[in-house]
């Protein structure tokens, strides 16, 4: 395997040290092959939301396993989860899965062109969307330090008919919205993971869905991580907007491989075998997955699962907050509900361009401090950490307990 890993970010590259082979999980722990323990901070890059190995989820995917785990045949399973994805996210009128997010982000993209025929598609620096050619510009995660073009291989030709703006600058966007009637689509992260956590601002994202809907370009929101994550209706719930289309994955597949998009009824019938926008999948609608994503959601409905969540979080981040502020380090941790990241060598961030005086090696430093004392926090320092409802609370003071000491220890006065 290249790089030994079959995921760049996966190889730790930038850390220095042999990367981690892990051989389970249960709850929030993650066990390597040598048996170490660590607290894990990563959760599948946001998947797990309920831990490692939750026993309605495992219990739902064996009991499909057991009936057949693959038929490229319709299910009733695919309906029953798409209809519980659709109570949860109204702005989806129709739904079609997928098995990753990066499916999920070439093919809103591929249907806003075909539903527009326009070709233009605006993203915004530091967002990753999967690896999808069209959307491989100043893109975020494991590219996150390339310029321009994020990957050899992708033609000049393609990459020419996507722009790529700055975060949460209203002004400039809205002047190239209003310049530019000719764009087909705008996909946004609404709370980025793929630069470290940065949030939207509210009025960027009314902004964005006022400027669209002017010209009929369409809004979609990239919810790979923040659906289910940030609410129970998503990003979309918590700020009050509704895309035209939406990107799911992660979490719907309760750490199966899936991925859906949806939207408007409209758009959504020009899909084949009704339109002529094509896509297709061997296995999309997996009933394992299709089982596995229902039982989590489910999970996710119990009263107070998101306000417990957050508090939990809080737990850990609140302290190291507080020790920011009243000591003006120059560090800042962004948090929406229960992804957060604690970013080295900035006070504040809003968008990439604020990222260009990140303290890299201070972020070395930290990971390696953490992961000697069993805390696994994702391996770069342009990720955001996760925090699942099998978090321990005595898991999370031990967490901010060894991060208060490296901040004593780095920035004592
Ligand atoms: C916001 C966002 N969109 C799309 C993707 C691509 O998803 P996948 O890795 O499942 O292809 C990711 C992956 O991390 C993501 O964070």
């Amino acid at each position: 395997m290249p790089g030994g890993v079959n995921s760049p970010v996966r190889a730790f590259t930038g850390l220095n040290m042999t990367p981690l082979m892990v051989s389970s999980g249960k709850g929030d722990t993650l066990y390597d092959v040598d048996g170490h323990a660590y607290i894990d901070y990563c959760c599948a890059w946001g998947s797990l939301i309920l831990g490692h190995s939750p026993p309605n989820v495992i219990h739902a995917a064996q009991e499909q396993m057991a009936r057949g785990s693959s038929f490229g045949i319709a299910t009733p399973y695919e309906h029953a989860f798409a209809f519980k994805i659709m109570h949860h996210f109204p702005s989806i009128e129709k739904i079609r899965f997928v098995s990753s997010g990066t499916e999920a982000g070439m093919t809103v993209v591929r249907l806003a062109r075909g539903f527009t025929g326009r070709s233009l598609i605006v993203k915004f620096n530091g967002h990753y969307h999967g690896h999808c050619d069209s959307l491989l510009i100043q893109a975020g995660s494991g590219v996150t330090h390339l310029p321009q073009a994020s990957s050899h291989g992708v033609p000049h030709e393609l990459v020419q008919h996507t722009v790529s703006l700055p975060f949460n600058d209203t002004d400039t966007c809205r002047r190239f919205l209003r310049e530019h009637p000719e764009v087909a689509a705008v996909i946004v992260e609404p709370v980025t993971g793929n630069m470290g956590v940065v949030p939207a601002e509210k009025e960027f994202l009314q902004m964005l869905r006022e400027e669209t809907a002017r010209t009929s370009a369409l809004l979609i929101l990239d919810e790979v991580i923040t659906g289910f994550r940030v609410s129970l209706n998503g990003a979309q719930g918590l700020y009050g907007i509704t895309p035209d289309l939406t990107c799911l994955s992660k979490i719907i597949g309760g750490g199966f491989p899936v991925g859906a998009f949806g939207g408007r009824r409209e758009i959504m019938d020009a899909l084949a075998p009704l339109g002529n926008v094509y896509q297709a999948g061997t296995l999309s609608g997996n009933p394992v997955a299709m089982l596995a994503g229902l039982a989590t959601i489910t999970a996710l409905e119990q009263p107070r699962f998101y306000e417990s969540l957050e508090e939990k979080t809080r737990l850990l981040t609140d302290p190291i907050q507080e020790v920011i502020r009243e000591r003006n380090l120059n560090l800042c941790l962004n948090r929406v509900g229960s992804m957060l990241t604690l970013f080295f060598g900035v006070k504040e961030v809003k968008r990439k361009e604020d990222l260009h005086s990140l303290d890299l090696e201070q972020f070395q430093n930290f990971f390696h401090f953490l992961f000697q004392r069993g805390i696994y926090i994702s391996p770069s320092a342009y990720e955001a950490w996760f925090v699942s409802s099998s978090h321990t609370d005595e898991h999370l003071l031990y967490t901010r307990d060894v991060i208060l000491e490296f901040l004593n220890r780095e920035y004592s006065r």
